[in-house]
């Protein structure tokens, strides 16, 4: 397994490049928080973005000034994927993790703005609080976006409804919902994707769509649209499901959310690791440190990427 890592216990900084730019991200290995860590699905979503960014939805001319909000961003890698396309981001999480992820978006803005002859490009990244579910915090970042983000967000059952809820909340009728998820339970996936697809349009990015080397079976990246009409907060934990309409956030090619029959055969028991909190080491002995990032798979696939 340990070959397999990205991360080791002394890692205090990713180097991460992306978009032409060579990010630094500064991680917390003493923190109890899982918001201290780059997380591999960030990485996947930023380079997918990098990919796609030459035409269709993706390119700086269409994005520029588009306002982005990025949902549980921990070091912020996603966020800044957007705001290099030219987007206007405020990256955001619990208030623990704030201090963290403002100064890597501060450290890699500054960075930006200094040694890249390119910098035009770049739209702008703030950092505010949010807590999911928490109306103030919702208010103050003054929805609705054009674009919410996420990577690895949901890692447990509790979590789901009460990002539905701050996505909702966070959405208007054209808000684009773009979310990276590396399966670890199968019981949380089942519940977050029915969820997703009660409430939005589903659509599952192709591995082809991905970068070759950052990307694994186990990370899927979604595209989505809420479906009208416009669910609200008030009515959003309701189990109806709304009425199928179809809304076009087809730029970039996806494929549709797939059956039971195809995801058995994507992501047979095999490819899965077990839930976060109940993994364990052969020896049964897991540090916290250990506990948070012994479920990144990916990080096989990632390992060429240089750390300092
Ligand atoms: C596994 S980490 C992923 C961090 C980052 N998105 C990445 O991919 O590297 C999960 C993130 O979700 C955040 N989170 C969990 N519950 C939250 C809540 N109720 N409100 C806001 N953020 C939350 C955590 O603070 C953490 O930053």
């Amino acid at each position: 397994m340990e070959a397999d890592r990205l991360n080791s216990p002394s890692t205090s900084v990713i180097t991460f490049e992306v978009l032409g730019h060579q990010l630094q991200f500064s991680q917390d290995p003493n923190s109890k928080h899982l918001g201290t860590t780059v997380w591999d699905t960030s990485m996947v979503f930023a380079k997918f973005l990098e990919k796609n960014c030459r035409k269709g939805r993706f390119c700086p001319s269409k994005l520029k000034g588009k306002r982005v909000i990025e949902l549980g961003a921990g070091c912020g890698v996603a966020g800044f994927g957007m705001a290099l396309l030219g987007c206007d981001v405020v990256s955001t999480d619990q208030i623990e993790v704030v201090p963290l992820l403002r100064r890597n978006v501060e450290r890699n803005t500054s960075w930006i703005m200094q040694m890249n002859s390119n910098a035009d490009s770049f739209g702008s990244i703030k950092v505010a609080e949010l807590d999911w579910g928490n109306e103030d915090h919702i208010k103050a970042v003054a929805p609705p976006f054009d674009y919410i983000i996420g990577t690895d967000v949901v890692y447990a059952e509790h979590l789901v409804e009460p990002l539905l809820q701050t996505i909702i909340a966070l959405s208007g009728p054209k808000t684009t919902i773009m979310l990276g998820h590396e399966i670890r339970s199968t019981s949380v996936h089942e519940q977050m994707l029915q969820t997703w697809k009660n409430f939005f349009d589903v659509k599952i990015v192709p591995k082809a769509k991905m970068d070759s080397k950052y990307q694994h079976p186990s990370i899927q990246l979604f595209i989505m649209g809420l479906k009208p009409p416009v669910v609200t907060a008030e009515n959003a934990i309701s189990t109806e499901k709304p009425e199928n309409v179809a809304r076009g956030i087809d730029e970039v090619e996806v494929e549709p959310s797939k059956t039971d029959q195809d995801k058995e055969h994507d992501h047979g028991s095999n490819s899965l690791v077990d839930d976060l909190p109940s993994t364990r080491l052969p020896d049964g002995k897991l540090s916290e440190w250990e506990a948070r990032r012994y479920g990144s798979m990916a990080a096989r696939l990632l390992r060429e990427v240089k750390i300092t």
